[in-house]
């Protein structure tokens, strides 16, 4: 084993961690290898990732003959064919009207990066006193500045309070167990939690705000899912007030959901969507703003030679980012992936539910392949009992993720029936056996 010191892991228990190291070495399909030879069920898709399973033969290839090929194209003042075409692509699958691609390399820039695109769009058509952003309790949209500041995860916004915008306020989350606990995909209560918005735009007054970003389902926040009628109702709230609704797809987007994008599932027309994670299926780090047409129009001004967006990154279209989500993309469509998720719902659902009554479980959602258990807290120490399960789970080989006592899978696509059986028996055992 090598020394373990040196790498300081992230979103990580470190010393615990370093005491009792979880160390991966390969993967194939919807299993993990750890250097112990042991096999491991990934009930989570990498970390929201890899819904396609691991190693996929046609990503794989698509990587290796890219990397022998251009490693690296210039991508300031210069691009390379293949990245116009991944934009196309994405066009072709997003819903109607969004048709300009910004690329990033991860869910945090495209956060950050829609978010510089709607201060943007105001200033140039003049209504440049809109600079306040607006997120949700409960959310998450990444780690940096932007995404931190309009995140609604408590923990991960604690130790940086001083540097949060101040131009950031938050609308309240949708989860009210009292009203919906136990519910299965949309909860029938709670399209009434979108006025909220319109109380926090009306306070600061619409003039001064430039957009607001939600998850349609929040992910990290525990698969929040929303009410029935309460995402249509933001929609109308920010277009009523001239407000920007960007919708963080980093989870939601490419089959997750059922759909290319969480925005189809719900019938909702956004103005920025950002993607990540399943754009490469992981493979290559690699992340998207999507927008509007009258979005980047209201950019493209001045001489034609003037720079319209001073923003961008050194990786952004990398080349062997953009063979992996060309792969990606090309066997969702062959492979009827999204249809093919939307089947295999019904089973993960009542496989789930069928945790109700173990013990401590107080409430279950779902949607499309994503899930989480609620359990009480052990008195006195948070967290702990989640960690407990996960621990459990993994000594079991079995992977899946806990936040906090939030326990959330997210399994590969095409996880069998007796796959998701070992999943959800290894995880009542475990609570079983919680103290
Ligand atoms: C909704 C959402 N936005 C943004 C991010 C940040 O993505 P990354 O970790 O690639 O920066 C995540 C990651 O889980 C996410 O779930």
């Amino acid at each position: 084993m090598t020394d373990l010191d040196a790498y300081w892991m992230p979103f990580t228990a470190n010393r615990a961690f370093k005491k009792n190291p979880r160390i991966l070495s390969s993967a194939k399909g919807r299993y993990y290898r750890d250097t112990q030879g042991r096999e491991l069920l990934d009930g989570f898709s990498g970390l929201w990732t890899t819904g396609l399973g691991h190693c996929h033969p046609d990503i794989v290839a698509a990587v290796q003959k890219q990397v022998a090929t251009l490693d690296y194209a210039l991508a300031f003042q210069a691009g390379h064919e293949r990245v116009f075409e991944l934009a196309n692509e994405l066009v072709k699958i997003a819903p109607p009207g969004m048709s300009r691609v910004f690329f990033t390399n991860s869910g945090s820039e495209s956060v950050d990066t829609a978010l510089k695109i709607a201060l943007a769009y105001h200033r140039a058509r003049g209504e440049g006193t809109r600079t306040r952003f607006i997120g949700r309790e409960r959310g998450y949209h990444g780690v940096n500045f932007g995404g931190t500041s309009l995140g609604g995860m408590p923990a991960n916004r604690k130790a940086f309070s001083s540097a949060m915008s101040p131009g950031t306020v938050h609308i309240r989350h949708t989860h009210s167990p009292a009203d919906m606990a136990f519910s299965r995909g949309q909860p029938g209560w709670g399209a009434h939690l979108a006025d909220d918005l319109e109380r926090q735009i009306l306070l600061h007054d619409p003039a001064n705000v430039a957009a607001l970003i939600v998850e349609p389902v929040s992910g990290s926040g525990g698969v929040l899912v929303p009410p029935v009628g309460y995402l249509e109702r933001l929609r109308e709230i920010c277009t009523r007030y001239g407000v920007l609704l960007i919708l963080d797809e980093v989870i939601t987007a490419f089959g997750r959901i059922g759909h290319a994008f969480g925005a189809q599932r719900f019938n909702i027309a956004p103005d920025m969507i950002t993607v990540a994670k399943g754009l490469t299926n992981g493979v290559v780090p690699m992340g998207a703003v999507l927008a509007r047409d009258e979005i980047y129009q209201s950019l493209m001004q001045g001489p034609e030679e003037t720079i319209e967006l001073f923003h961008g990154y050194t990786y952004s279209g990398h080349p062997l980012a953009v063979a992996a989500g060309l792969a990606t993309l090309s066997v969702y469509q062959r492979d009827n992936i999204f249809a093919a998720t939307r089947a295999r719902e019904a089973f993960f659902e009542r496989s789930l539910h069928s945790l109700r009554g173990e013990p401590n479980v107080t409430d279950i959602r779902n949607i499309g392949l994503m899930g989480a258990v609620d359990i009480a807290p052990r008195p006195g120490a948070p967290g702990a009992r989640g960690m407990d399960v996960f621990l459990r789970c993994w000594q079991e080989g079995v992977v899946i993720r806990a936040t906090g006592d939030t326990v959330v899978f997210s399994p590969i696509f095409d996880t069998t029936d007796a796959e998701f059986e070992r999943i959800f028996s290894t995880v009542r055992k475990a609570l079983q056996s919680l103290a």
